[in-house]
């Protein structure tokens, strides 16, 4: 008797694949294809691209492919949909969604602003269905120790983080122009700065925030192709407070005039121009989450080790993991990690985050 759940029917909003193939659902087959993950069917695509929904029906095996994602939710039969829209789609496309009676997962960030995650955790709230955010830096092997170390309180008291994601010079503003308009979701903070955030608030076990601190820069414009949609920050510093008197400090540039540390990404220079940094400090332990490290010991002397982590999540792209997460809750209609409250609760520290870099004042969060 076959025992396996029934494959859920899924569909995805906005079809542009990256050489990891689209968000962890399929995964690359012997003779270079791609194949869904276990448990998926790949039932139908939307994008406003011909190309782009040729290419998930020839390379991918999506059944019917749709121009208007709306027309996809009024015809297709489905289980769950992936929204890769453009973010400042990401509300309606989740609120469509969910109306249609589908489980959703969104592409980070979950909504342009606070006010619109506000809209869309009323819609979950009325909802029977199941919503997630991506967040596929929480599933990866060295993220998922640290938070266990940081709950066992094996690393003391956790009082700090410190996370960056620095490319050099104006290397992101050239291209896209979405990312530099403010009024559709640009800015690096939102872009970049969500990713080292929100895993620094997850590996330190999701504290409440309680004061934010920011300012910001565009120093790129002339790199743009656009100067007059050039509205959103290409810098960004940060300071965030917790309830229980943890900070987490940040760094994020479209570009910068720094030189970054030599990394793998380009291993024929000796420098990096697109670098990432996420640390967390205890009093009895602290750990570089990137790197795989934790440094520990007595006072008077200390050792750094390599992080004990799950065998079974090395090598494993998190975006993989996330994905078959995802698959089982839809297939067990259980909570997903990556909760609404989170959701609602990462886009008020983004929020609060903007305005205060815009008013060059620190924001108390208490009544927000
Ligand atoms: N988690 C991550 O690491 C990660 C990485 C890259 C992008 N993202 C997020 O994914 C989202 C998409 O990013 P992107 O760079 O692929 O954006 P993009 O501008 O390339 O848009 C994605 C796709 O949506 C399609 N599209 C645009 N408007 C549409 C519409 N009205 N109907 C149907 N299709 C439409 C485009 O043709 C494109 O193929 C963003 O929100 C971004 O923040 C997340």
């Amino acid at each position: 008797m076959n025992t396996s759940p029934r494959k859920i029917k899924f569909a995805i909003l906005g079809f542009r694949p990256t050489r990891f193939g689209i968000r962890g659902f399929a995964t690359p087959t012997e003779d270079g294809g791609w194949e869904p993950i276990p448990g998926v069917e790949f039932t139908a695509s939307a994008d406003l691209s011909e190309d782009a929904c040729r290419d998930s029906r020839e390379r991918f095996g999506f059944k019917r492919t749709y121009t208007d994602y709306r027309e996809l939710l009024r015809k297709e039969t489905l289980d769950a949909v992936l929204i890769t829209l453009p973010t400042f789609m990401h509300k309606q496309a989740t609120l469509d969604c969910l109306a249609a009676g589908v489980h959703v997962l969104c592409e980070k960030p979950p909504a342009n602003d606070y006010e619109e995650i506000l809209e869309v955790a009323e819609a979950v709230e009325k909802s029977d269905k199941q919503y997630m955010f991506v967040r596929q830096s929480r599933f990866g092997a060295a993220a998922q120790a640290t938070r266990k170390l940081v709950v066992s309180g094996k690393l003391g008291t956790v009082y700090a983080g410190e996370t960056k994601w620095v490319r050099t010079r104006g290397i992101q503003v050239r291209g896209d122009s979405w990312r530099t308009d403010r009024s559709k979701g640009g800015g690096v903070l939102i872009d970049l700065g969500i990713h080292g955030l929100d895993l620094l608030w997850y590996c330190m076990g999701n504290p409440r925030p309680v004061e934010v601190s920011a300012s910001e820069t565009s120093a790129f414009k002339q790199y743009a192709p656009d100067p007059s949609v050039y509205t959103a920050d290409d810098n960004f510093n940060f300071w965030i407070r917790f309830e229980n008197d943890a900070v987490i400090q940040g760094t994020f540039a479209f570009g910068m005039n720094q030189v970054g540390p030599k990394g793998p990404k380009k291993p024929e220079l000796d420098h990096s121009d697109d670098w990432q940094v996420n640390k967390i400090f205890g009093t009895d332990g602290g750990i570089d989450i990137g790197g795989g490290k934790i440094v520990e010991g007595p006072s008077d002397s200390y050792t750094v080790s390599d992080l004990e982590v799950d065998p079974a999540l090395v090598g494993i792209n998190p975006m993989i993991t996330q994905a078959k997460h995802f698959v089982e809750c839809v297939q067990q209609n259980k909570k997903p990690q990556n909760t609404i409250e989170q959701a609602v609760e990462l886009m008020k520290m983004l929020g609060s985050l903007s305005e205060s870099a815009r008013t060059k004042r620190a924001i108390r969060l208490d009544n927000i």
